[in-house]
């Protein structure tokens, strides 16, 4: 392998390492808050179903490609096509990661934040805290800078020393914490309602803008769309079980997310708060669980450290798109390259962190109607790249996948490693080749009508 390169230590830690990437704020804090604006259950079983159906087998092909050529997206789209036009597919994902990364790093210096918040100040004065807090902007964009930093740091040292060892240590922790969390919360007054809301589907509610959201959610926390996963998939030997992995790794994701749920709809609604409050939703739910729990301030304050970890796992991978393409592609050093990014990052983001009502140019800034998404800076950033050109990549993906390079050929290198794939070959060719396709394109095109931009 070239120097520059990493590889994997362990077919464990390339599952903790990918789960890392896909395990973050996308489930604990984007998952609530989007089930909540959606009505609830009803949301959370068409995304189950997109999940399952849509992001399981896409990750497999997005794994094959990337394991078949050892390069990132664009060096192994052009391994297959020669320099096409479907190049700019793999430049797409990297312009959308590049545009995750801004706003998920903002929510990631929110995160931080509140380490020190919870840890540092009065229960009953944190919970109404969030709004002064964003509109203070100098702390939260120092926040931010911090963040990325972090990020950046991590991105430095390459794969394996960077990625792999932080996601051993951090997921098995963050899961008991949830479970606790879970079982604390669901003993408060009322908190049954919450469980109703969140597990008792009233079909009723499914209309277009929750099909929409499950999809763009399913996609977004799986990390799927933008040709990380073909990364991660470049680092991969040979002798790696990719659909056991592809399996672990789905798996873990929706329950991490699943259990999220578990907590803020009981606590949620035994405070008598809305559901659809929006991004700033788990910064308010949770600070109000620690201030009425004993020791809240520690609990609370371990809370947000493994939050915030969970997000640099996210936002390390997110970072590592575009720097491997430049290291691969265009030869330049991993230590300049992630720098480069870093700033280029930091400045595209900073609208974002001022749009939680500091100005109010970016607080009303509405581009995307209001009946896909609200109308802050933020959250429009967060549906056009998290929600819409993540699923247009991973629609160009598939096509590109299951069509030009051959949805038998990349079957084939799934196979390599054995495991019980051979049983479900012809269903997920089915799958690459026609159903992902023909559902991302009909909702797609349902997306533009209802947005006027055809
Ligand atoms: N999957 C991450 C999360 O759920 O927090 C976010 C993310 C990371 C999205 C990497 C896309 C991506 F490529």
């Amino acid at each position: 392998m070239k120097d520059d390169r990493g590889h994997w230590g362990s077919k464990i830690g390339f599952i903790l390492a990918a789960s890392g990437s896909a395990i973050g704020l996308g489930n604990i804090w984007r998952f609530p808050y989007i089930t909540g604006e959606n009505g609830g259950a009803a949301f959370v079983i068409v995304y189950l179903i997109f999940v399952l159906l849509l992001g399981l087998p896409y990750m497999l092909a997005e794994f094959s490609l990337g394991r078949a050529f050892q390069l990132n997206t664009v060096g192994s789209i052009d391994k297959i096509t020669n320099k096409s036009a479907w190049r700019y597919v793999g430049i797409l994902g990297i312009i959308t990661s590049i545009g995750i990364l801004s706003f998920y790093g903002v929510i990631s210096g929110w995160t931080l934040a509140y380490v020190f918040k919870t840890l540092f100040t009065e229960g009953q004065v944190l919970i109404n805290d969030f709004s002064n807090f964003v509109n203070n902007p100098y702390y939260e964009i120092l926040l931010y800078a911090i963040f990325l930093i972090f990020t950046a740091l991590i991105v430095y040292k390459g794969v394996e020393a960077g990625i792999e060892k932080w996601c051993k240590i951090l997921m098995p922790i963050l899961m008991v914490l949830l479970i606790a969390l879970i079982i604390y919360a669901n003993l408060l007054p009322n908190s049954e309602l919450g469980l109703k809301f969140y597990l008792m589907p009233d079909f009723g509610k499914i209309n277009f803008k929750t099909i929409v959201a499950a999809l763009g959610q399913a996609f977004f926390s799986l990390s799927l769309g933008i040709g990380l996963m073909v990364t991660f998939g470049s680092y991969l030997p040979k002798s790696t079980n990719m659909f056991s992995s592809a399996i672990y790794i789905v798996f873990f994701d929706a329950l991490i997310a699943l259990l999220a749920g578990f907590i803020i709809f009981p606590a949620l609604f035994s405070m008598g708060e809305n559901p659809a409050s929006g991004p700033s939703l788990v910064f308010i739910i949770f600070p109000k669980l620690f201030a009425q729990m004993p020791f809240g301030n520690i609990v609370g304050a371990f809370f947000f450290v493994l939050l915030s970890i969970a997000a640099l796992t996210s936002t390390v991978s997110l970072l590592e798109v575009p720097v491997s393409y430049f290291v691969d592609e265009k030869k330049i050093s991993r230590k300049k390259i992630v720098w480069i990014m870093t700033i280029v990052v930091f400045v595209i983001g900073l609208p974002s962190a001022l749009s939680q009502g500091t100005i109010d140019f970016f607080t009303n800034f509405g581009f995307i109607p209001e009946s896909l998404t609200s109308q802050d800076f933020l959250s429009q950033i967060s549906f056009i790249f998290g929600d819409l050109l993540l699923t247009i990549g991973a629609l160009f993906l598939s096509i590109f996948i299951g069509w030009i390079w051959g949805a038998q050929k990349a079957a084939e290198e799934i196979k390599i490693s054995g495991g019980k794939f051979y049983k479900f070959e012809k269903i997920w060719i089915f799958l690459i080749k026609y159903i992902i396709p023909i559902i991302v394109v009909l909702i797609l095109i349902s997306i533009f009508k209802v947005t006027g931009i055809t």
